[in-house]
């Protein structure tokens, strides 16, 4: 049996736009993803949130599911228009009573909230009158709501991540334009990744010297990536595998523990990278009490000749191309979830190695991992059993990076339950929950029976053999 930590924390994760709905409810005001919805051929099917798991009126049903399969934490996301409809000034009781109420409601049950203060969902007011995140007021504006939040809720909250993936804000949201607010520019996406850290940086500054004193919780941020495994070992490869993840988690990770973006970035990007002052470099380095790292999948890096005619096609995966010059593939034997993204437990492995390594074994939280698949109600039951292995694979990985040295503490299921998956609408089922969506009712999928037993037991026997973790 492959044990964890007894104290190692099992939980499960959502957002509030992917699952609340109520969009226009007790005062909450359009976020820039309320608006990328609405506005015809953004999502699949022209889809959008404004129902979606309707968990804005149900949460205590579905809180009450966590209890049934024994989680031990929750980690969800806090609606900023839900509580600033503006963004600035006015604050919105209802939207306070809302997850004030959720956090009384799970710790009922002694399931511990992690909050997310920001989950894509920018009010859209912020976006349309003041230029959103490419305006560095905007620290302070993210710093005021934040400490909203803290004062409401850190009396209960004692886990707080300022931001979820950055990245995806910068990248998808400035350079592909899938995702709100849909721009795509070759020098946007580094100016907004540098006012999202100035913003994460603002936020765990106000944290720690007017509540942490007193609230006694922790605060870090959310990054995400991918594995790069070189495709071959030639030097060039190895190099453009780590130019890859130096492009996507350094970019982030690095002005968190060392101060300064990754050389190669500055000697890549030059002058379209923004520089720190120092009143930023002493904000921003060491401001994170942990590691919070969402994880799915990887692909093959190696070196491109820039002077060759190759374009990276990946979808959402590459950054900027002509920043980096790595070509990404996939090897033909993976196999893919409905996402196409391929399962590779050893990447996940390799990763939180490389994250211990460079960091220096920060304590490490798994906040996402997850699956999609064309999941079926069937009878009342949905057999997800690749989801069930993609888990329990992942898991195993993890079990043998702690072997190794890596201080991981804990693993979050992506997500509680099925829910708006963005630009692909309700196409892409990733929950260990079921939602019918037209009738709304959940059901508990196979994978979430049996994570409540690897709950119950700290660990599971790994029944894959000749799976690579
Ligand atoms: C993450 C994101 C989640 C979820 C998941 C699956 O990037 O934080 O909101 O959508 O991917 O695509």
């Amino acid at each position: 049996m492959l044990k964890f930590p007894a104290d190692f924390i099992w939980g499960s994760a959502t957002s509030s736009h992917q699952i609340e709905g109520a969009a226009l409810e007790d005062g909450r005001a359009w976020s820039i993803w309320d608006a990328h919805a609405h506005t015809p051929g953004r999502t699949k099917n022209n889809e959008n949130a404004d129902i979606a798991c309707d968990h804005y009126h149900r949460y205590k049903e579905d809180v009450k599911l966590m209890a049934d399969m024994g989680l031990k934490a929750y980690r969800f996301s806090i609606s900023w228009s839900r509580i600033q409809p503006d963004g600035q000034g006015k604050v919105n009781v209802k939207g306070i009573e809302f997850y004030s109420n959720l956090i009384d409601e799970l710790l009922k049950y002694g399931i511990t909230p992690w909050v997310t203060l920001y989950h894509w969902d920018l009010p859209l007011a912020l976006h349309t009158e003041k230029d959103g995140w490419l305006n560095p007021e905007i620290a302070n504006w993210f710093a005021a709501y934040a400490g909203i939040c803290f004062e409401h809720f850190g009396d209960r909250v004692k886990h707080w991540i300022t931001l979820n993936e950055p990245w995806v804000v910068s990248i998808l949201g400035y350079s592909q334009g899938v995702f709100a607010p849909g721009r795509k520019s070759k020098n946007e996406p580094y100016q907004v990744a540098h006012q999202l850290l100035r913003a994460h940086g603002k936020a765990v500054q106000l944290y720690r010297t007017k509540y942490q004193p007193t609230q006694a919780g922790q605060i870090g941020i959310t990054n995400n990536c991918d594995w790069r495994e070189p495709l071959t070992d030639s030097t060039v490869d190895t190099e453009a595998a780590q130019r890859s993840l130096e492009f996507f988690l350094g970019w982030f990770a690095d002005p968190i523990y060392f101060g300064d973006y990754p050389q190669v970035m500055k000697d890549r990007v030059g002058d379209r990278l923004p520089k720190f002052t120092e009143e930023d470099t002493a904000m921003i380095k060491g401001s994170s009490d942990f590691f919070g790292l969402n994880h799915y999948t990887g692909l093959y890096a190696a070196d491109v000749d820039p002077n060759a005619d190759v374009k990276n096609e990946v979808y959402g995966n590459g950054g900027i191309f002509e920043d980096q010059y790595v070509q990404l593939t996939a090897d033909p034997s993976w196999k893919l979830t409905t996402m196409n993204w391929a399962i590779l437990p050893w990447g996940c492995r390799k990763l939180i190695e490389w994250i211990s390594n460079r960091y220096d074994n920060p304590p490490l939280y798994i906040t996402e991992n997850g699956c999609a698949l064309d999941d079926q109600l069937i009878n009342g039951n949905v057999n997800d059993t690749v989801r069930q292995e993609y888990i329990e694979s992942y898991l195993a990985a993890c079990h043998k990076a702690i072997e190794n040295g890596v201080n991981l503490k804990g693993y979050f299921v992506w997500s509680f339950m099925d829910n708006f998956e963005w630009a692909l609408g309700y196409s892409k089922r990733f929950g260990i929950h079921y939602v019918n969506y037209d009738t709304l009712e959940r059901t508990p999928k196979k994978s979430a029976l049996w994570f409540a037993e690897v709950i119950k037991n700290g660990g599971f026997t790994f029944s894959q053999k000749g799976i690579e973790i």
